[in-house]
């Protein structure tokens, strides 16, 4: 089976042991504690599910610069991202060694996990603007993920972590989140090897359907896995709940049996395009799979990232070696007309636009919110029927 990312056994941060875990909930009752911001969270989520093996925690300046600048940490391990505890305040923390973070995004705030604190720094603007402009390839706060990350505050808190849950993932997706650790399991308890990750934000169209056919069948895989993100989104995103009754339909109908595993993560969307299609990889790897779609616009939002960059980084930046998990490299996907399937587009050079059908997002959230199914060949109809009623009831 694909090892981890960076080490032999993945070390997934939540505590295993029930006993422990209790203690250092009690333990927590009693430390310097502050609410943490909806993205540490996610990473808190992220670290104790292993799928950001092998980082024992958060990120320093030092440490998030050098990841942003050269995709390595002062440690030397691989890593496209910074995974850093950003907070706006650290008055109730100030001194401590030891604190409790608490969870932003569940009710009454209850502990999500338990930090040590290497340091507390100040990171200033120039630094923020520096790994924003490395990372996100842009500092215009119009972007959704610029807009939050300048948001967060200045204190860099650092140091190794404990999880002590998984935040609200386990409680609202009980048969979709799964950890790293979970699905690497699963993967091999079905004996898989070849395993091909698609990553996904939305209620799965037709061509996302082809592309994972496609390359289920091009790379003669065991399993496919969807992995469909859980955490938070930009305004006018499909609720995860409703993505994820999409892509459940869908599997059921139009795939064939055992060879799809339907899973989530709990992460917040960065819209970084290619350094987050970078992270992708990794986190896939780290979840036991061998390879991940990256196809058009992968992780991008608006026109900030040209629609190959994400294949792109991959070839041109990420060092030989540096991950295992291989890319599968999907071109612009549409329905052809004239072959009345789905195909990537560079392989019919013969076609012309017209040949294509083609349906803006603004478009078909409009026919779906009048009540209107767009055509079978874009949308299966079971798919359109559960985001009909999605979008009818939004409107009211
Ligand atoms: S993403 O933000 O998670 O990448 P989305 O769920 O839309 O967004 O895409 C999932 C994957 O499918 C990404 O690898 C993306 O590049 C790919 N993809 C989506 N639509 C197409 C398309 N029409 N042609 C090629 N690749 C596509």
């Amino acid at each position: 089976m694909i090892k981890p990312h960076g080490s032999e056994k993945l070390n997934p941060l939540f505590v295993f042991d029930e006993q422990e875990r209790n203690e250092l909930l009690k333990e927590a009752e009693n430390l310097p504690s502050v609410v943490v911001s909806s993205s540490a969270a996610a990473n808190a989520v992220m670290l104790g599910g292993g799928y950001f093996n092998p980082l024992t925690g958060f990120m320093n300046i030092n440490a998030a610069l050098n990841v942003a600048e050269k995709m390595f940490t002062t440690d030397g391990v691989f890593f496209p991202v910074p995974v850093m505890n950003i907070l706006k305040s650290v008055s109730t923390i100030e001194g401590s060694k030891k604190i409790a973070l608490l969870d932003p995004n569940v009710e009454g705030n209850p502990v999500l996990a338990v930090q040590e604190v290497e340091a507390v720094e100040e990171i200033s603007d120039e630094q923020l603007n520096f790994i924003a402009e490395k990372v996100f390839r842009t500092t215009d706060t119009e972007h959704p993920g610029i807009a939050n990350f300048l948001s967060l505050g200045k204190f860099v808190v650092s140091g190794p972590i404990k999880v002590l849950n998984f935040s609200y993932f386990e409680k609202d997706f009980p048969d979709t989140f799964r950890t790293a650790y979970q699905i690497r399991e699963e993967i091999k308890g079905l004996g898989w090897e070849k395993v091909v990750a698609f990553q996904t934000r939305n209620p799965m169209h037709r061509a996302h359907e082809e592309l994972c056919k496609i390359a289920y069948e091009r790379l003669n895989a065991d399993g496919i896995l969807i992995h469909m993100l859980l955490g938070k989104l930009k305004k006018g995103d499909v609720p995860a709940n409703v993505r994820d009754a999409c892509i459940r339909k869908m599997v059921e109908v139009y795939f064939p049996k055992n060879t799809v595993l339907i899973r989530g993560y709990g992460f917040d969307m960065l819209y970084a395009g290619p350094r987050e299609a970078v992270l992708h990889a990794l986190f896939r790897q780290n979840a036991g799979c061998t390879h991940l779609i990256v196809g058009r616009d992968h992780a991008g939002v608006g026109s900030y990232y040209g629609p190959f960059d994400a294949q792109k980084i991959f070839k041109e930046e990420v060092p030989e070696g540096a991950l295992e998990i291989e890319i599968f490299e999907a071109d612009h996907t549409a329905y052809s007309k004239k072959l009345n399937r789905v195909v990537m587009m560079r392989e019919h050079p013969d076609h012309k636009p017209e040949d294509y059908i083609f349906l803006s997002g603004t478009k078909v959230r409009e026919m779906l919110s009048n009540g209107e199914a767009p055509p079978p060949e874009f949308m299966r109809p079971e798919v359109a029927e559960i985001l009909m009623k999605y979008y009818i009831s939004i409107k009211n």
